[in-house]
């Protein structure tokens, strides 16, 4: 099995990712991540204090924390506000073992709105089986057979027994979209109180065909080093175009390839607090009248080195490989000062 869930310092849990060996979060805590890195410095919970609707995107939705604290504390201060979510994740296995995640306070109709979503797929039961079946599985991780006996109780819910008759539920199946992606599938939940769109397949094929307008974008892939398609010109051109007016960007990456991107696509960048690193986060802004923190002097300048060369991918297509090597043929022909050149001069080694 890929992934084992794993309890972070603060209690929540997150998963261990066999073949990166690598956490999905940071020691500080999953539940400690979402909050200080995408709900606070996003402004989502002043701007629903006064709306009673909200449009979030969470892509790579993951275990689904960044959307989930976030709605958890829309709820707490204005219950009558109307969410709209639209969760773009390529990974089955990872969404079945979302379902194993609670967040304290976490409305009951969101969790059971996600588990409809969820269990609707056939693509994240068959996953549920594979995990419940992997043997090597149980007996190595001792320590979350806990966790492991939850999911084999959520495989039994029946969603279409459950269901009530307001609600809407429907799949529509995706061809694969590249050669290195699986089948997809779109699922649409519809309720008075919050509507769910899962795309359950690369998120570079559901951006094209998201409609606008989102208020709040939560983009936390793996870090732009490891998968640079996520991270391209031409995703965050998608943002702009589904954007809001008043609305913005959040993600952990302070990256200046990353920052760059979103400047040529006309976004305004901010930066956004260091949280358990020294190193800030990034928010863009379709409109710079929102625009609260900008970039310090130091981040501004190193958007004019070589680091900043943006990651490229016109139709959708390159894989990770091809990306970097596009990019570093760029770099190499640039005659930009480099970044470590950069700060040397500026007093930083
Ligand atoms: C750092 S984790 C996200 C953590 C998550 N936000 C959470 O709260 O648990 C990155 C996620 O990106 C997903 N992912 C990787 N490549 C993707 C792609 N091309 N399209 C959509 N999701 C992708 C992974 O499956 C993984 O769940």
């Amino acid at each position: 099995m890929r992934f084992y869930p794993v309890l972070t310092d603060d209690g929540s849990i997150s998963l261990y990712n066999t073949e990166v060996g690598d956490i999905y979060h940071s020691s500080i805590g999953a539940y400690t991540e979402a909050l200080n890195k995408y709900t606070l410095p996003s402004g989502i919970i002043e701007y629903c204090k006064t709306s009673n609707k909200v449009n979030i995107l969470d892509t790579c939705f993951g275990l689904g924390y960044n959307s989930r604290v976030s709605i958890t504390e829309i709820i707490k201060i204005n219950p009558q506000c109307k969410i709209n979510l639209c969760i773009l994740e390529n990974d089955p296995y990872v969404l079945a073992y979302s379902l194993l995640v609670s967040i304290e306070n976490e409305p009951g109709l969101v969790v059971k709105a996600l588990k409809f979503v969820i269990l609707a797929s056939e693509l994240i039961k068959q996953a549920i089986e594979n995990i419940l079946k992997d043997v090597t599985f149980t007996h190595k991780q001792r320590l979350d057979l806990k966790l492991i006996k939850q999911l084999e109780k959520i495989k039994s819910y029946n969603v279409k027994d459950e269901i009530d008759s307001k609600v809407m539920l429907h799949n529509i199946y995706y061809p694969p979209q590249s050669k290195s992606n699986k089948m997809g599938e779109k699922i649409q939940y519809k309720s008075n109180s919050i509507n769910i769109d899962l795309w359950l397949c690369d998120a570079r094929h559901a951006i094209q065909q998201v409609e606008p307008y989102y208020d709040f974008i939560f983009h936390d892939p793996f870090t732009p080093s490891k998968v640079p398609v996520l991270w391209t010109v031409d995703f965050f051109s998608e943002y702009k175009r589904i954007l809001s007016d008043r609305g913005n960007i959040t993600t952990y990456s302070s990256n200046s390839a990353v920052r760059n991107g979103m400047f040529e696509t006309g976004l305004c960048v901010g930066r956004t607090k260091p949280v358990g690193r020294k190193t800030s986060g990034t928010i863009a802004y379709k409109n710079s009248y929102y625009l609260i923190n900008e970039l310090n002097d130091l981040e501004k300048g190193l958007l004019d080195t070589r680091s900043a060369i943006p990651y490229i991918d016109k139709d959708f297509s390159l894989t990770n490989k091809e990306v970097i090597n596009n990019r570093q043929i760029l770099v190499n022909k640039s005659d930009k000062i480099s970044a470590s050149k950069y700060l040397r001069l500026n007093g930083i080694c």
